[in-house]
């Protein structure tokens, strides 16, 4: 098994680890880059953090920070329960129970377990009355929540969580040791293919921990004894898939939806550990056409533009703030050396974000107040993933002659005269 570097975003902090002005703790930093797997062609980082040091009791991403979320999981928690009609709910990586909110326990639900290892958002849910369990997801803790149950899990649901987790095949063989018999396993998560169209390298953080692909995903579910019977793309955090899974042979298999979503990988040269696609194609003389090589390409150009343009903006005169403190803003500032001579601030409408500095860079973080000041001419959009929702919000900033920046799919502006 080898990893094979095709990324390198460079020294870089812990993503959602946002500073206290004069703090004494000292940011941590390490070497963010991407690899692909020449065995299950699986793309993850080269480096890990351990998990101890990113998921803490002082985690700052709330999942209900937006409409566009909350509204997601709602009707996530209506289709799964019209569709399977499970007694017994978890979720791995509950964080402030946006998606268990929607479960009411009663004579068909008699089970509503979250599993969430920062103690800031478990206590969230304990208060909702949800038995949530402070732990990483790990094979004990499968244990934990099947003794408290007396039972197996129908649906097992986790979002944006499952990237996360170093071990793969730790983790779906402790998904299996609690599946019931015909249960579900749902996950959605970013997918490689999405980043790869849509150049959206800060996809890539600490957190991030794999990048899924269909066909590496079925090669290790498999070996666990699942299978993927469904998949559903989501246009959600700029591109996931919605990926069902089962106990292996016990459920027919959506074959248009996998296959084909299969073949798209395969046909953009994202599949490297089929016989076709050597991972070797990675180091031999080919480089230049492989489709790994080529984003790592797009992403120094995309870096380049973007420093040229916010150079610009600033010689014209132009104040320039940035929309949102994700994760992602946190690798393109430290990827692009962008600090607060750039981007003076960053606007953010969680509570626990104000009054921070962004990891690495050290740009103020603020709440939005009531809209973006008048005096600023350019945001750029840190949560470009939201851009219909931001675009609404601060309608008055565009017609005033405010635009926003981004650099997804390539570098540019979004201002009144432009469909956003
Ligand atoms: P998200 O894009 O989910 O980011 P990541 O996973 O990269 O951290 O985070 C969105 C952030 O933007 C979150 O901190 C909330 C904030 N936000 C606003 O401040 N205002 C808004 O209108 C929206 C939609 C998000």
């Amino acid at each position: 098994m080898t990893k094979i570097e095709y990324l390198d975003l460079g020294i870089q902090p812990i993503a959602n680890e946002y500073v206290t002005p004069g703090q004494d703790k000292a940011e941590l930093f390490f070497h963010l880059a991407m690899g692909v797997d020449d065995e299950t062609g699986m793309s993850s980082l080269m480096h890990v953090v351990d998990s101890r040091t990113v998921y803490t009791d002082t985690y700052a991403y709330h999942s209900s920070g937006s409409k566009t979320m909350r509204d997601h999981f709602a009707a996530a928690a209506k289709e799964l329960q019209d569709k399977w009609n499970p007694k017994t709910v978890l979720e791995i990586g509950s964080n402030d129970g946006v998606f268990l909110k929607n479960f009411t326990k009663s004579h068909s639900i008699h089970s509503i377990v979250g599993v969430e290892p920062c103690a800031n958002f478990a206590k969230i849910t304990e208060k909702m009355d949800i038995c949530t369990f402070n732990y990483f997801w790990n094979e004990e803790t499968a244990v934990y929540a099947t003794d408290y149950t007396g039972d197996k899990f129908d649906l097992v649901y986790s979002a944006n969580c499952i990237c996360h987790i170093p071990d793969l095949v730790e983790t779906f063989d402790a998904v299996k040791s609690i599946l019931s018999e015909s249960g579900v396993f749902v996950f959605e998560d970013p997918t490689l293919l999405d980043m790869f169209k849509n150049g959206s390298y800060d996809q890539v953080y600490v957190e991030h921990v794999h990048m899924f692909t269909v066909c590496a995903l079925s090669r290790i579910l498999n070996k666990c004894g699942l299978e993927i019977i469904d998949i559903e793309h989501l246009d959600v955090h700029g591109g996931s898939n919605r990926i069902t899974v089962g106990h292996l042979g016990e459920h027919a298999v959506n074959l248009e939806a996998v296959a084909g979503a299969k073949t798209n990988e395969i046909v953009a040269g994202l599949d490297l550990a089929t016989e076709t696609f050597q991972a070797k194609a990675l180091i031999n003389a080919n480089a230049n056409e492989n489709a790994y090589y080529a984003f790592g390409r797009r992403v120094m150009d995309s870096r380049d533009n973007l420093v040229i343009k916010l150079l610009e903006l600033r010689g014209d005169g132009k104040r320039v703030i940035s929309y949102g403190a994700t994760a992602k803003s946190t690798t393109v500032f430290n990827y692009c050396n962008i600090g607060p001579d750039m981007i003076e601030s960053i606007i953010d409408n969680t509570p626990s974000k104000q009054g921070k500095l962004s990891p690495g860079m050290g740009i103020p973080i603020i709440a939005p107040g009531d809209g973006i000041k008048s005096y600023i001419d350019v945001a750029f959009l840190g949560a470009w993933n939201f851009e219909k929702e931001i675009c609404k919000k601060e309608a008055k900033f565009l017609d005033r002659g405010g635009s926003f920046i981004t650099h997804v799919p390539y570098v540019r502006e979004i201002a009144i005269n432009v469909k956003c």
